[in-house]
């Protein structure tokens, strides 16, 4: 089967650079660029680590181009996953050799997809600032969008509660409301089900077993990750970003309920909630499929093939 073609705007972070190399390394994906975004860490830092973990991966060849330096309507507030670095723990980086584009991130989003000869999917795995801009500046891309599968959001369910906001989402929620009603085919997936998806004991087992150089790298950042996840959180390293992209290029390993999904930016406490309709209250066309289930070890055999 042709690759998918895939755009991944991202703000690495530990699991932004899983998501970057099982992009790189999966043969049935053809990552055609990258951008990055302000998030986890400034524009600057999050630029830098992503032409590093380009270099490591060897994917020198896939244009990389920075975007924004803010989020649309507010003050950049940093993400804490990561470490003030955005990739703390990473003591292998090499220093990127490959250069910069010159266009501005989101000009070149808008290149890509107009050059492109078939409609792209997108994978944002940070805030939506660079995408929320790309959709009111070049609105006739759309047409060139196959569909976004996006890391973020948090969805209430009966039986847990973990927060009622995520970081994507609540860093820029003008830009995430912009895109959820764009009316483009979105898929969200939120953090209460990327929190199923966690690298403990097990897992670091099955990626110690594998014993390529490049497996034993991984292996060293997810457990700097996973420290400090359980230090936060009290679990293990959830592989957000990681399960977006593997979503992207085979969309059964989740299930989805569609809602008309609108963003908090009002509220004190629920800031940047993703609220989603299910019942249709509102009456509203749902605008999202929300990710409701995962199956966890499944992405991770994907995982583990892409390292060996
Ligand atoms: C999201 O925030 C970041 O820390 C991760 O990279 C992921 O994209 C999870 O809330
Ligand atoms: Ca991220």
């Amino acid at each position: 089967m042709k690759p998918t073609k895939v755009i991944i705007d991202c703000d690495p972070g530990h699991d932004d650079a899983i998501a970057l190399l099982m992009a790189h390394r999966m043969p049935e994906v053809d990552l055609i660029g990258v951008t990055t975004v302000c998030g986890n860490a400034p524009l600057e830092r999050t630029t830098a680590n992503c032409l590093r973990i380009m270099e490591l991966l060897g994917a020198t060849g896939v244009p990389v181009a920075a975007g924004c330096v803010t989020p649309l309507g507010r003050p950049l507030v940093l993400g804490t996953a990561d470490g003030p670095s955005g990739l703390d723990g990473s003591p292998y980086l090499p220093e990127p050799t490959m250069e910069l584009q010159k266009e501005h991130g989101v000009d070149f989003l808008a290149r890509l997809l107009r050059e492109a000869e078939e409609p792209v999917v997108l994978v944002p795995t940070g805030p939506l600032t660079n995408i929320g801009m790309l959709l009111l500046k070049y609105p006739d891309v759309r047409a060139k969008i196959a569909r976004i599968v996006l890391m973020g959001g948090a969805f209430y369910r009966r039986d847990e509660y973990i927060t009622p906001t995520e970081f994507n989402i609540f860093c820029d929620p003008e830009a995430a409301a912009i895109v959820v009603e764009s009316g483009l085919d979105i898929t969200m997936v939120g953090l209460d089900v990327t929190m199923k998806v966690l690298v403990e004991e097990p897992q670091f087992e099955a990626i110690g077993a594998i014993g390529t150089d490049l497996s034993k790298i991984v292996l060293d950042w997810l457990r700097y990750y996973e420290k400090l996840h359980r230090g936060q959180m009290g679990v293990g390293g959830a592989l957000h970003d990681p399960l977006a992209l593997a979503v992207a290029i085979d969309p059964t390993l989740i299930e989805t309920r569609n809602a008309f999904v609108q963003i908090d930016r009002t509220g004190t406490h629920t800031f940047g909630a993703t609220v989603a309709d299910y019942w249709n209250l509102e009456g509203q066309p749902d605008n999202v499929k929300v990710a409701s289930k995962v199956d966890a070890d499944r992405f991770f055999e994907m995982l583990y093939t892409s390292l060996r």
